[in-house]
């Protein structure tokens, strides 16, 4: 398999690029900072990745900068067969009310961006006869839920999004993964207190690669947490509107 990764530098993204090295699939790397890609880059070839891991800059904030990203994907791999987005901010509910400035740069980088990204990556990979696109949404966005209101409305929006390009492309060789991810340990979660099911960046990887293998259209992981999911969808809104979770 040959893949483009956005946001591989670090947490989940970082995990399953790393397997993909280890078995040897050809990677090539997106994200904002030429450093820490240098670093990722060499770490995979490390690891066992086909060939040079090739990289280009590529800041979710700045989405005239997509298509040249891709191109220089396209260029190093060839055909391209799979796209995998794990790259997103968080910030807390309280600083997202208080700072406009913050709250637009979470919305545009996790919604309108991602989203722009993703159909730079459908159209190449449809005009390459078919593929894959891989993106990481969260559990955040199954249930609206106080302290995550901001950040799940975002993750609501790209799951609706991935759901919809799964049913008007999947026949014309598109397959969309959408993994959800529940409270996982990375820099992203770092300082917040861990609830019941917390995952391992790890643990998360190795179900997003079976689902990525097998081209599954939604995957919750650690795998508890559509169950966990289920229950919550089911509360009535009562509940939910003195909920502290
Ligand atoms: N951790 C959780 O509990 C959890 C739960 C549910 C869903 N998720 C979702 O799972 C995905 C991975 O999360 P994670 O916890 O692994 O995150 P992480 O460890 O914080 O890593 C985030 C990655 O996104 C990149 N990134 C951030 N802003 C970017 C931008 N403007 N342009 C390009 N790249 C950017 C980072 O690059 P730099 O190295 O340059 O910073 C890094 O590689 C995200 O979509 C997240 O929303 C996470």
């Amino acid at each position: 398999m040959n893949a483009v990764l956005l946001g591989a530098t670090r947490g989940m993204g970082r995990a399953l690029a790393r397997l993909m090295a280890a078995r040897k699939d050809r990677l090539f790397l997106l994200g904002r900072d030429a450093d820490e890609l240098q670093r990722s880059a060499h770490d995979l070839e490390a690891l066992g990745a086909a060939g040079e891991v090739g990289f280009a800059q590529c800041d979710l904030e700045r989405a005239d900068g997509f298509a040249a990203a891709l191109d220089r994907a396209q260029d190093a791999l060839g055909r391209l067969e799979t796209v995998v987005v794990t790259a997103a901010q968080f910030a807390s509910q309280e600083e997202l009310e208080n700072d406009a400035a913050l709250r637009d740069r979470l919305l545009t980088v996790n919604f309108t961006n991602t989203i722009h990204f993703c159909e730079e990556a459908r159209r190449r990979l449809l005009e390459g006869g078919g593929g894959t696109l891989c993106v990481f949404s969260s559990v955040a966005g199954d249930r609206a839920r106080k302290p995550v209101l901001l950040y799940g409305a975002t993750k609501a929006g790209l799951s609706h999004y991935l759901n919809g390009l799964d049913h008007k492309f999947r026949r014309s060789g598109l397959k969309t993964v959408l993994i959800k991810p529940g409270f996982v340990r990375t820099s992203m979660t770092a300082g917040l207190p861990e609830p019941p099911f917390t995952g391992e960046p790890g643990q998360v990887a190795r179900i997003a690669l079976r689902a990525l293998d097998r081209g599954k259209p939604v995957t919750y992981a650690p795998k508890i947490w559509r169950w966990v999911m289920f229950c919550v969808r089911l509360l009535p809104r009562a509940v939910m509107r003195r909920a502290k979770f």
